[in-house]
């Protein structure tokens, strides 16, 4: 082996249409515990260490390239305008990987791949340098993969599912679809593949290396799991069900107390401080943050949401797009969305809706409201019922409302309004002007009592000299 170290690339192919999808999404961008397909493949990549990445879109691309121009940036794209097959997708891409003295070709089709196998493959290529190495592991079920065919000549000849004989069929050995070339050898034989019968096959340039360049590595993956291809939309839920388990189960090592692994879901990007505690049902997405001690109510959902240490979530509640402080109390039937941020001690009660406001520590806004676009001071108390009615038909407007406030119930704030420090509202008050600090505001008809009202109902209802009917 030559002692200058070998350069390596990485390309993932993505361009194909995923047609057992039925979707109008590329396959890659199918969701899978809330993030694309790819990003997994992606993510097992850089943790490898593997830089030089490039993705190759086709079908849908731009919807893949701005993904990756998004959330991968120095990652390349490279275009496959026509899709004719995986093996023509590595021809159409020659021009960047031959500066490479190898390439990882693998599909963006694979997220239960780990960095740590595909790490042992890179090391072992280059440790053993043969022309090309192929991952493949043994599947219970083989349907629908290329199966691995071990030739006499210590060869590797890949027959996919349609065109294998019987015999071949019944091979458990089947084409994880994660390949590494010498690209010297893969440059004489990419040209040499042709799609007489099918589409541009890969598997074909490995079979002619070994015919032609060289010996063929072949690494059994001991996962089945591992390799599993994501085509369909069982193989989306199977796939989530296997990623959610390592998921949750790394959280648990870490600390996490879940009474029901089964039934919490997790993402990728979630991070747990240790002693968070988690009810049956529980989802959390996105970039959410749960720290210490905090615990979240069963069938409770979470989604981009930083929450404080001692805070309980009391399910079901729903979240999104919120940070809320330390020591908060919210739900059960509470919805907080769109930018809300929550200082420490708040108690956001049942069936209270939170939207896009800021609320200062220790408000209590225990039961039956709709809070949007609003500002709470500190310690204020909002009474049952009260509604910021923040949109008019055309615009949406903010209420301000001050510190230690003491709103009545079913108070009404007409947006734009702003409310001073220390200033009450008396219940099914509705306020369109501003109220000073200290001020007390009643608007509200004067009650009018009419005396003896019972009795004179009655003498209405027992009137029997009405109009007659004809
Ligand atoms: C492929 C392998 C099969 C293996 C399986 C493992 C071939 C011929 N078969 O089958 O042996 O067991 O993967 O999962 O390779 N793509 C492009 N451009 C195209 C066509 C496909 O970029 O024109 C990409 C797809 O997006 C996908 C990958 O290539 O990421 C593989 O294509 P796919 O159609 O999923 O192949 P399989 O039928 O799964
Ligand atoms: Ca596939």
């Amino acid at each position: 082996m030559s002692e200058i170290p070998q350069s390596l690339g990485v390309l993932v192919l993505a361009a194909g249409k995923g047609t057992r999808m039925h979707s109008d999404r590329p396959k890659v961008l199918q969701s899978l515990l809330e993030e694309p397909v790819i990003y997994y493949t992606l993510n097992a990549v850089k943790f490898a260490g593997l830089q030089n990445i490039a993705v190759l879109v086709g079908y849908h691309g731009e919807q893949v390239e701005s993904y990756i121009k998004e959330e991968w940036p120095g990652v390349e794209v490279i275009w496959q305008h026509e899709q004719l097959g995986a093996g023509h997708a590595v021809k159409v891409a020659e021009n960047w990987w031959e500066r490479f003295d190898n390439v990882l070709v693998l599909s963006g089709d694979v997220p239960l791949v780990r960095s740590e196998t595909l790490e042992g493959m890179v090391a072992k290529h280059l440790g053993v340098a043969p022309r090309c190495t192929l991952m493949s592991f043994i599947a219970d079920d083989p349907s629908g993969y290329g199966r691995v065919e071990r030739l006499a000549d210590g060869g590797v000849r890949i027959v996919e599912e349609d065109e294998a004989q019987d015999e071949e069929r019944l091979i458990q050995e089947i084409n994880a679809g994660v390949y590494l070339f010498d690209t010297k050898a893969l440059s004489v034989v990419i040209n040499e593949i042709n799609n007489d019968e099918h589409e541009y096959y890969i598997t074909d340039a490995v079979q002619l290396i070994g015919e032609t360049e060289g010996d063929v590595c072949v690494i059994i993956c001991d996962d089945k799991y591992e390799l599993l291809g994501v085509n369909t939309p069982n193989d989306l839920a199977v796939t989530a069900k296997v990623l959610n388990k390592r998921i949750v189960r790394g959280h648990m090592l870490n600390g996490l107390k879940c009474m029901d692994p089964a039934s919490t879901w997790i993402g990728p990007r979630v991070e747990l401080d240790r002693d968070v505690f988690m009810e049956p049902g529980v989802q959390i997405w996105g970039k959410s943050y749960l720290a210490n001690e905090s615990r979240v109510g069963a069938y409770s959902t979470l989604r981009n949401v930083r929450l404080g240490s001692h805070s309980r979530i009391i399910g079901p509640s729903v979240i999104s797009d919120s940070d809320i402080g330390e020591r908060a109390e919210i739900g059960p039937f509470a919805c907080l969305r769109d930018d809300v941020r929550l200082g420490a001690d708040v108690r956001v009660g049942r069936f209270v809706e939170v939207k896009n406001s800021v609320i200062g520590d220790s408000v209590k806004a225990p039961h039956l409201s709709y809070v949007g676009d609003a500002s709470i001071g500190k310690r204020t108390n909002i009474g049952a019922g009260t509604i910021t009615c923040n949109y008019d038909g055309i615009r949406k407007s903010r209420t301000a409302i001050g510190e230690d406030c003491f709103v009545g119930s079913d108070t009404m704030f007409v947006a734009p309004v702003s409310i001073g420090n220390r200033a009450s509202t008396a219940a099914g008050s509705v306020i369109t002007k501003d109220i000073p600090d200290d001020s007390m505001a009643i608007a509200r008809q004067r009650q009018t009592n009419i005396d003896n009202w019972s009795q004179r109902r009655s003498i209405t209802n027992c009137r029997t000299d009405g109009p007659k009917e004809d």
